[in-house]
């Protein structure tokens, strides 16, 4: 029977799950990490486009129905999200643009970038967090790499020009060499994050149910088969995750002549003399600083002056936004339902796609794919937040996270546990096969005690008769 049982442990111990090389956090064959996001890749943007790379991807690893960014759904501040697993008016990059409400100094977004102070507010980006523990991390493109953060950058980086031309494939093709081939092959890295700035901008100029953006969704999905090749190439597929995601979606721009625009200094009662600093004209989200005096007035005449047009006082704004609590976030905030912007003086008629909007909002969720050795395979689970992404990356590369606002528990479900490989079987969510194993080898040995008991039994008899 100890025979039998000893073999049926090393059966278990043989399973594929079980025998995975890799260990939990703080094991020095933790495995490397990739963090890929394409701008504005809305959640069902593969529906509508043949996406044989990404179906693989999906078949291999866990696919999130969608993920749902941060408010406010723009670009640096969901990534800033991303990177540090805190919701906006907790990080501090409230908007794309830096501003000084007392200088009405503006910076859009790629000079934004570059001011340290804006983006290096108290929360630390998993980088230097990394760093500090002893990974070596680096940076392609994403948004918050060009800054310091307590006098430290992520050490390894790369910093686009201000005219750089973020849809040109081949400068993809030649970015994902660098990161495959260079920073985690060559110098062997533990984490990178990569930005590709499409496909949102074809979204923006287009708009989301354009042939444009269907064309660029097929060059996203040759790029992340080229991604899965290069790592392949490099003998990295047994050590290295992926994590694919986008900082929002999408959605149409209703045009003139459709609907009744927002426009401000048309709205009866508003003027912008009352105001001594604003940031209009940037989508769907504006905020106004009212002069001395001028906030009750400022409000009224806005409040209800438009059915899509919200007007919140800053403390008013809904808990769940997570976006009424910061010191930059100025007196007034309006954000504008879908399809709908905020204009101050004209409407802008260039822009036939949007984002910004109400992290509620179906157009604003964003894709979602890992895949890799921690992963499951060939999974699909419910929705996940964002604010979720910072400790699940933390947990893969079995470093201790800082203060954050999200959970591991919302995500962890995707992950190939590991938990039932030592002597710790007390984890909840034990390994299935693991289950069947234990369960066999109890039925076994069960089997095989009853079979030795009636055996001596007989055995006895035949003594005693
Ligand atoms: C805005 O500019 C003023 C005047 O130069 C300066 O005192 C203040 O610190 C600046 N605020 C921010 C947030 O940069
Ligand atoms: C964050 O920025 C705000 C306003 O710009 C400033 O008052 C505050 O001191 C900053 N906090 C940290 C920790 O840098
Ligand atoms: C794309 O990038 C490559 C490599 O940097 C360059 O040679 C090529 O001219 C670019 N193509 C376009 C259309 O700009
Ligand atoms: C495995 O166990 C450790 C320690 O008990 C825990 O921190 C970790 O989250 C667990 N991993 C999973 C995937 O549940
Ligand atoms: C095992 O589970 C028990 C009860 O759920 C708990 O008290 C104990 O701390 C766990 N042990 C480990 C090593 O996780
Ligand atoms: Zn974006």
């Amino acid at each position: 029977m100890l025979l039998l049982c000893l073999a049926v442990l090393c059966l278990g111990a043989s399973s594929p799950c079980a025998a995975a090389p890799h260990q939990g956090s703080n094991n020095p064959t933790r495995n490397k990490l990739l963090l890929i996001s394409f701008d504005g890749f809305r959640w069902d943007y593969d529906r509508d486009v043949e996406t044989p790379n990404l179906d693989k991807m999906a078949l291999d690893g866990v696919k999130a129905v969608y993920a749902t960014p941060p408010f406010v759904t723009i670009t640096s501040s969901s990534h800033f999200t991303m990177l540090t697993g805190r919701y906006v008016e907790n990080h501090g990059v409230i908007h794309n643009i830096w501003f000084n409400t007392s200088t009405q100094q503006k910076k859009q977004y790629y000079e934004a970038q570059f001011v340290d102070c804006y983006w290096d507010n108290g929360s630390l980006p998993i980088w230097i967090t990394a760093q500090r523990q002893g990974l070596k991390a680096g940076s392609l493109h994403f948004p918050g790499t060009a800054a310091t953060y307590r006098g430290e950058n992520v050490g390894v980086r790369q910093v686009e020009s201000g005219f750089y031309d973020h849809s040109n494939e081949t400068d993809w093709r030649l970015n994902i060499d660098k990161v495959i081939g260079e920073w985690f092959h060559q110098q062997d890295l533990d984490f990178v994050s990569l930005y590709f700035g499409e496909p949102d901008l074809v979204g923006h100029e287009f708009g989301p149910d354009s042939p444009e953006r269907r064309e660029m969704v097929k060059q996203v999905d040759r790029t992340v088969g080229y991604i899965r090749d290069k790592i392949r190439e490099h003998g990295l597929t047994d050590q290295l995750n992926i994590i694919i995601t986008a900082d929002h979606g999408m959605t149409t721009i209703l045009r003139d002549g459709q609907v009744n625009k927002i426009i401000l200094s048309k709205i009866p009662g508003f003027s912008f003399k009352d105001i001594k600093f604003q940031l209009l004209d940037y989508g769907p989200l504006g905020m106004l600083l009212p002069k001395e005096g001028m906030l009750e007035k400022v409000y009224s005449a806005l409040k209800g002056s438009h059915p899509h047009l919200h007007v919140y006082k800053k403390e008013e704004m809904p808990a769940r936004m997570h976006y009424g609590n910061h010191p930059r976030l100025l007196p007034i905030i309006l954000i504008a339902d879908p399809g709908y912007v905020v204009n101050g003086f004209l409407p802008l008629h260039f822009i036939k796609g949007d984002h910004g909007f109400d992290n509620e909002a179906m157009e604003m969720k964003a894709f979602f794919r890992v895949v890799g050795p921690d992963f499951e395979k060939n999974r699909v689970v419910d929705p996940i937040e964002l604010v979720d992404v910072y400790a699940l990356m933390c947990h893969l590369l079995g470093i201790n996270p800082e203060i954050n606002d999200g959970h591991l528990d919302n995500t962890k479900h995707m992950l190939v546990n590991r938990n039932n490989t030592g002597g710790d079987n007390n984890n909840s969510e034990k390994n299935n096969q693991m289950d069947v194993l234990i369960g066999f080898s109890a039925v076994i040995g069960i089997l095989v005690l009853v079979f030795i008991i009636t055996l001596s039994c007989n055995m006895c008899k035949r003594n005693r008769g």
